[in-house]
């Protein structure tokens, strides 16, 4: 009986902290990380830093000198170097620290042996960055950050910057308008578009930029944001009378700078400049940022004077994308697919749009449009994104490599009030008034009446 008692007493608590954390890891994994999977890897990690590096083949063989004083103070076996290692400090998702390769050694070589490390020190994922010559950082990841995103506290996100999804190693990823102007993002339906641009529109809402929507779904993906939005087509007709007007600013705004160069013979030269930055802030025309949802509704047609209005359409497009970027215009397509066969000058206008985020894609060559120029490995990635991921995504960044991304969520209605919010600062840009959209007043909310007479069951 007393053995059952103790039984009991000690195997309750142990039971009941066994299944708090195993709730606690499959539904708060970051607390979970921070109490006990972060402090069990640092152990693992300190206690077997320099076995594990031996077996990853990561050691060099110890100098002369070394070998000297070794067998000089101790009887100890002369063991391979590893590299030296840094202070490990935790963050709120894993561990990161700084190695210092040994001589001969490359950062590839630390990358090769990530998926080892990974195994020797329980942690989700180890991703490798140079730092500067000769120091590589470990970035251990201690948890699928991806499976439920929570962007961290802390981004210095600047003028035209806007974190909008988080990377797999948990750093942020930074859409800048002013490092890659154009961008292209592909996927299937439902697979997270929308939701990529809804980000994009609430973060740029709150910064002195134009927004200018063209949703050729009827307006029901961007004319929630109508509050913010300085122009917004719905349809390819209101689209076609909508690019002539911003090729038309952005040709007005290269005059300014022109003008600007032709002030007088003597201007010093730092004072000449070739794009809307180097004018004086007085004078700077506001950026303005072309979203287009479902860009194939713009290319598709269907009788032969559509197809006039569509090649029109296409070379406006392909020009803004040309030469938006030093006018401060710049693109932002979204679309499923965007091949040849699309029409004339399709693969031209994908040619212009530098950054590249593919999300689900039905097959290999949807995928291979947003990020064949990219790396292979890329579009296999995003050929493995499965559906009930949505918001997963593959993103080329502009050294040539490429990284998982997924957004928080946020709906529709929060980042529509975020825009209802900032709608004062909607700029002036007299070009695009004639296409502002109309923005209902939102009606005070009336409680609905109940119904006169209660319903009751027949049968009673
Ligand atoms: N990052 C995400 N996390 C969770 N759910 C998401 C995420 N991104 C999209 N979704 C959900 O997936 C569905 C489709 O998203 P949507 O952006 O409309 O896709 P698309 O525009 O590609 O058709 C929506 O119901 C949305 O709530
Ligand atoms: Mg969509």
């Amino acid at each position: 009986m007393t053995d059952l008692a103790t039984l009991l007493e000690v195997g309750g608590p142990v039971a009941a902290l066994g299944g708090g954390a195993a709730y606690t890891r499959a539904n708060h994994p970051s607390l979970y990380w921070s109490a006990v999977g972060g402090p069990i890897s640092t152990v693992r990690l300190l206690s077997s830093y320099a076995s594990v590096m031996e077996a990853c083949g990561l050691t060099v063989p110890p100098s002369r000198l070394r070998i000297l004083a070794v067998k000089a103070t101790t009887r100890r076996e002369v063991r391979p170097v590893p590299p030296r290692r840094g202070i490990i400090r935790p963050t709120s998702t894993g561990l990161r620290l700084r190695l210092r390769l040994a001589p001969g050694q490359e950062p590839a070589d630390v990358a090769a042996s990530a998926e080892r490390l990974r195994h020797a020190w329980g942690v989700h994922a180890v991703y490798v960055s140079t730092v500067k010559p000769g120091v590589v950082e470990l970035r251990l990841v201690g948890f699928d950050v991806l499976r439920k995103v929570r962007m961290p506290r802390k981004i210095d996100g600047g003028f035209l910057q806007v974190p909008v999804a988080l990377r797999e190693d948990a750093m942020p990823f930074v859409r800048d308008y002013r490092a890659v102007p154009h961008q292209l993002t592909l996927g299937a339906t439902l697979s997270g578009k929308s939701m990529y641009l809804r980000h994009l529109v609430s973060g740029l809402a709150s910064q002195d930029v134009a927004l200018v929507g063209v949703d050729c779904k009827r307006g029901v993906e961007l004319a929630p944001f109508a509050s913010r939005l300085s122009a917004l087509a719905t349809d390819p007709d209101e689209a076609a009378e909508l690019l002539p007007v911003l090729v038309k600013e952005m040709e007005d705004r290269y005059d300014l700078i022109k003008a600007r160069q032709g002030i007088a013979p003597n201007t010093p030269d730092e004072e000449i400049t070739s794009d809307v930055w180097g004018l004086p802030e007085s004078e700077r025309p506001v950026p303005v940022v072309l979203f287009v949802d479902e860009v194939a509704e713009l290319f598709l047609t269907v009788t032969r004077k559509d197809e006039e209005r569509r090649d029109e359409m296409v070379t406006q497009l392909i020009r803004l994308a040309q030469l938006g970027r030093a006018a401060g215009i710049y693109l932002e397509v979204c679309g499923q697919r965007f091949g040849a066969e699309l029409g004339k000058g399709a693969t031209m206008l994908r040619a212009q749009l530098t950054g590249r985020v593919c999300h689900r894609v039905n097959d290999e060559a949807s995928a291979k449009m947003a990020l064949g120029d990219i790396a292979p490995e890329a579009v296999l990635a995003a050929c493995a994104i499965p559906a009930e991921r949505p918001g997963l995504a593959v993103a080329g960044d502009t050294s040539g490599g490429w990284s998982r991304i997924r957004t928080p969520c946020l709906s529709l209605g929060d980042a529509a009030d975020i825009c209802r919010e900032a709608a004062h600062l909607v700029p002036d840009l007299p070009a695009l008034k004639p296409f502002r959209p109309y923005v209902p007043v939102p009606l005070p909310s009336v409680e609905r009446p109940g119904p006169a007479v209660q319903p009751r069951p027949l049968a009673d």
